[in-house]
């Protein structure tokens, strides 16, 4: 999501309208806007883009009024319509706020609200917010700043808020945990903007405040900005940061493409996959979608995975991970095939459609056969209130925040990582796994972030290989076990944004018929993990050296085999099998953006390729 605020001495609307336009890329399902006109706030809201935003408030609200916070949202809890827009108003109607993050117990604070007399229009977190910080303010008799320090210590989750009141329109109190919001301050501190980032500002003004997580800062019109620690009160200094960056930067957050800000987001986007449901202290986990039709799953003669590209590559990596540790048969399609080709399915089949879009055309007609012939259908998207996302019976949203670049990327990696909970969850149902394996497998998820920031380090050594390699006209990829769809996604790729031929194959077939293309011209990437049958794949190093194939070897941190014979080898941080493929994915992705960043190709709108195939 997007926020922007604004409070000062001309006009808010237009500043906040623009600014959310920037913001756009940040989410795009629905956007807000309050404005406080000198007498009342006024709300206006709307499921659809800015423009549709822009349209609706003209009608209906008055653009004048020198206070205002605006918000576009990307959802998170409950579908994108008017209603779960932002921003909220509390029961009172006096506070208002927005909101970009997870509220993760939302649930139990709703609960105890609703007992005091709360009620609730929406299905956000977000409202329960704001009437948990009214709630505090009234109960207690505190300012405004105060009531939303109290409330903020009683939240799991992340957030970055904007709040004000209507009756003291010249104080907005914001704060921030994970999620990012910098102040702009006008010259002779009569006017500040909040923004998710500087781009709706920059025009306004280069002197910046940039909030630390567990901060928050009051700002009052004239008297400026006091910035305190949330969870003690104490004062922090306030650094005023003098911006040197153009528009184009900042959105794409300093990277020069959405990709590598993509995979460079990897770790933040797994964390946010697992948060609230991979409960270590209690050692649970915890999802709705599953928790109630447990049955379904447990019941289910097998589970058939549909899906398209690089989610197809996802649902590869989850058929090996949830026979290894649930024991439930999977079968993996296309979701273009299945769909076509008379499929038996019966009501004791699950169905898996996997979509980051949540809109490709092919798996949602898989979905609509296969509950035509009353199976049970679960979605894994990213984006929420998609129609594969409606469609389904039940599912679950990967968190990996919008993905802009056509070449997927954290949309894999948190796919992978719901499979994984999932298939861990149903694995301890069905009593496959022991207690103290399952406790062993979500200390090592839980590892996964910091691994995956190890392994996004190996950039300049990966600069290096791409460098050496960008002019090949073919690429091998090879893999074993739950590293053998990874070899799959590194060739898909190469080939989406360079255009580099490349292949993945399992490592053992490779003599089955690739291994003639093999000479000192064919580069071959192979995947060769200290777990997944190692002795084998360096059998097929060999067979790759002695036909003189240039090796590079993604291994283990401290690998001796492996380097003897490669040309090159990328570490990654050592973890369970399976997990192995949130880390050995990492430095293909890099290989590839880096290459293709060499030929001058458009790494962020490959040709031909859409982010969103909604024809068949
Ligand atoms: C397109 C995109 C791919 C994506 C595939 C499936 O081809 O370019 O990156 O993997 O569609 O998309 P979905 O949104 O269903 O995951």
């Amino acid at each position: 999501c997007g926020i922007v605020g604004y409070l000062g001495t001309r006009d808010a609307y237009p500043i906040i309208i623009e600014g959310l336009k920037r913001l756009e890329y940040r989410g795009y399902d629905s956007a807000g806007i309050a404005i406080f006109d000198g007498t009342d706030l006024k709300v206006s809201k709307t499921k659809g883009k800015v423009a549709d935003l822009e349209k609706k408030s003209e009608a209906e609200i008055t653009t004048h009024g020198c206070v205002g916070i605006g918000h576009t949202r990307w959802a998170t809890h409950g579908v994108p319509n008017d209603v779960n827009s932002h921003p909220h108003v509390s029961n009172s109607g006096e506070l208002v706020i927005i909101h970009n993050g997870i509220i993760e117990n939302y649930d139990s604070l709703k609960q105890e609200l609703s007992s005091r007399g709360y009620t609730f229009k929406s299905d956000t977190d977000t409202e329960v917010l704001i009437n948990l910080i009214e709630y505090i303010k009234k109960t207690e008799g505190v300012k405004l700043g105060k009531a939303v320090q109290i409330a903020l210590n009683q939240v799991i989750g992340a957030y970055a808020i904007a709040v004000f009141d209507k009756n003291k329109p010249e104080e907005v109190v914001v704060a921030k945990l994970g999620s990012p919001l910098a102040i702009g301050i006008g010259k002779d501190e009569d006017e500040f903007f909040i923004a998710s980032d500087a781009s709706p500002f920059i025009e306004y003004t280069k002197n910046a405040v940039y909030l630390e997580d567990e901060e928050m800062a009051v700002i009052r019109f004239h008297k400026g900005i006091k910035v305190r620690k949330i969870k003690d009160d104490s004062l922090v200094d306030t650094y005023v940061q003098e911006l040197q960056i153009n528009l184009e930067q900042i959105e794409k957050g300093g990277y020069e493409h959405f990709m590598l800000k993509e995979i460079h987001e990897q770790p933040k986007a797994i964390q946010d996959t697992y948060r609230g449901r991979l409960l270590r202290n209690e050692a649970i986990i915890k999802m709705a979608g599953i928790e109630d039709n447990m049955k379904k799953f447990l019941n289910a003669n097998r589970i058939i995975v549909v899906a398209c590209g690089t989610s197809w590559h996802a649902g590869l990596v989850a058929e090996y991970i949830f026979e290894d540790l649930a024991r439930i048969p999977v079968e993996v399609e296309y979701a273009s095939e299945f769909r076509y080709r008379n499929p038996v399915i019966t009501e004791n089949d699950v169905l898996i459609a996997i979509s980051q879009s949540g809109e490709t055309a092919d798996t949602l007609a898989a979905i609509k056969l296969a509950k035509s012939k009353g199976a049970f259908v679960f979605g894994v998207c990213n984006v929420v209130g998609s129609s594969i996302a409606r469609e389904s019976h039940a599912g679950a949203y990967t968190h990996a925040g919008p993905e802009i670049g056509v070449a997927s990327t954290k949309a894999f990696t948190t796919q992978i990582t719901v499979l994984t909970l999932i298939a861990l969850r149903l694995a301890r149902a069905k009593g496959t796994i022991s207690s103290s394996d399952f406790r062993q497998h979500l200390l090592e998820l839980e590892m996964i972030p910091g691994k995956v920031e190890q392994a996004l380090k190996s950039d300049d050594l990966i600069k290096n290989i791409a460098n050496i390699y960008k002019d090949a006209k073919n690429m091998l990829y090879l893999g074993r076990g739950f590293n053998f769809p990874v070899a799959l996604e590194g060739a898909l790729k190469l080939k989406e944004i360079s255009y580099i031929h490349a292949e993945g194959y399992p490592a053992a077939e490779m003599k089955h018929g690739p291994i003639a293309l093999i000479d000192e011209n064919m580069p071959v990437i192979v995947i060769a993990t200290k777990k997944g049958h190692y002795e084998k794949v360096v059998s097929n190093i060999q067979e790759i050296k002695s036909r003189k194939g240039k090796i590079i070897g993604i291994v283990t941190e401290g690998d001796v085999q492996v380097r003897q014979l490669a040309d090159h080898v990328i570490e990654v941080p050592e973890s369970l099998e399976a997990l192995s493929p949130l880390l050995t994915t990492i430095p293909l992705q890099l290989l590839s953006y880096h290459i293709a960043v060499m030929l001058g190709k458009n790494v962020d709108q490959p040709r031909n390729l859409a982010k969103s195939v909604t024809v068949e």
